[in-house]
């Protein structure tokens, strides 16, 4: 019952987001994939009634069944268009602007700069204190013309002091972010004892249509991440966590797989203070070099082409643009094969 419930329900959400590419489409039915995200409310009540229909099944044969529907999926990135199909149907792009240790002045600029430039997704957080800036720079990109709301991306995290009370969170960054809903909500750290309620309060929302999608940050082992996933009825979109080079998260994205989540790159640059560390690295160096590219471009085009995500932050107006740039080159296998290699399982930040 629940797989026929998802059939219908791919084919009504593809129908309501025009964003859903016809590839797509595709591979989510021929796969049979459940649907547990939308803001769309027959797919929700969908969801909701098959849910109820469905009581006498456990929690763990609920995950267990989950797993099984989303391990053929294809979440490979689409390169020439810069998205990916997320586990819930839509399509999400692939390289955004980040936005942390930004005031809420560079925020506003810096997303401005990104959305004129190209960009479609952008990176923020409740923590961050600049959700404000980032709703102004998204409407002075609107108001110019340059974009509409429907085309962008836009990103927030709950902070884990807010997990007791999610649905004052949401509602507050939806204010600060002078936004009807938001794209994608994820919480910020793993914080076993308060993250279900939290990410629960996020799943009401997402009934709402308040939040499109949910999902992850900080979640660094598969049981830490399945503790979450096994309490809760939504699977995570994605998860995002510090990936660059030098720690590739190889054995998280593996582990996502049989979820269909894609990770999400923080610090993929290497973060404020370390970017030296990878930009002078001599492999990331001499394909560069080969390229005609800087190392930031080259490191970054290797995320997309590892399938993570990109969030590469910047208040400069010069390094947003060449960050946009990399659409135009590839790696080659050798290549690719080189970054790999690179991994050390070192991480910059210690939380
Ligand atoms: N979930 C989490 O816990 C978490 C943690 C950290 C970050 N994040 C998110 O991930 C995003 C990315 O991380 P991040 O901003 O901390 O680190 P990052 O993107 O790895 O690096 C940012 C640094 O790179 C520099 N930079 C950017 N493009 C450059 C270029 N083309 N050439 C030279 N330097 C360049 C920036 O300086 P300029 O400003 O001078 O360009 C800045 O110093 C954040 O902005 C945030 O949205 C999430």
């Amino acid at each position: 019952m629940k797989k026929i419930c998802s059939i219908i329900a791919v084919s009504i959400l593809c129908m309501a987001f025009t964003g859903c590419s016809q590839a797509g489409v595709q591979s989510a039915a021929s796969t049979d994939e459940e649907i547990p995200q939308s803001r769309n409310d027959d797919v929700v009540n969908a969801s909701v009634e098959t849910q109820q229909e469905d009581s006498s099944s456990t929690e763990s044969e609920d995950a267990g069944q989950q797993t099984e529907n989303f391990a053929d999926m294809n979440t490979e990135f689409d390169l020439e268009k810069g998205t990916v199909l997320l586990n819930n149907g839509i399509e999400m792009p692939i390289l955004g602007i980040g936005t942390f240790r930004l005031s809420d002045e560079q925020a506003e600029n810096s997303v401005y700069w990104a959305l004129r430039d190209g960009y479609r997704l952008i990176d923020t957080a409740r923590i961050y204190g600049n959700e404000a800036g980032v709703g102004r720079g998204i409407q002075r990109a609107i108001d110019e013309g340059f974009v509409t709301r429907e085309e962008i991306f836009v990103t927030t995290k709950m902070w884990t002091d807010d997990y007791d009370d999610g649905d004052s969170a949401i509602e507050n960054s939806l204010n600060r972010l002078g936004l009807d809903y938001i794209d994608l909500m994820i919480l910020h750290h793993s914080a076993p004892g308060s993250d279900v309620g939290a990410y629960q309060a996020m799943e009401r929302a997402v009934e709402d249509g308040k939040l499109r999608s949910i999902g992850l940050s900080n979640y660094y082992t598969p049981e830490d991440f399945d503790r979450l996933v096994e309490a809760t009825t939504i699977v995570p979109v994605l998860l995002q966590n510090e990936t660059h080079p030098y720690h590739q998260s190889m054995e998280m994205k593996e582990h996502l797989k049989k979820y269909g989540t894609v990770m999400e790159s923080w610090f993929p640059l290497g973060g404020r203070g370390n970017t030296q560390t990878l930009f002078n690295d001599e492999t990331i160096v001499s394909i560069a070099e080969a390229h005609g590219k800087t190392s930031a471009q080259i490191i970054l085009r290797w995320h997309l082409q590892a399938g993570n995500i990109a969030i590469p932050g910047s208040s400069n107006e010069d390094h947003i643009q060449e960050n946009y740039e990399i659409f135009d080159f590839e790696l080659s296998k050798e290549e690719m094969q080189r970054m790999t290699g690179l991994d050390r399982g070192e991480r910059f930040a210690d939380y």
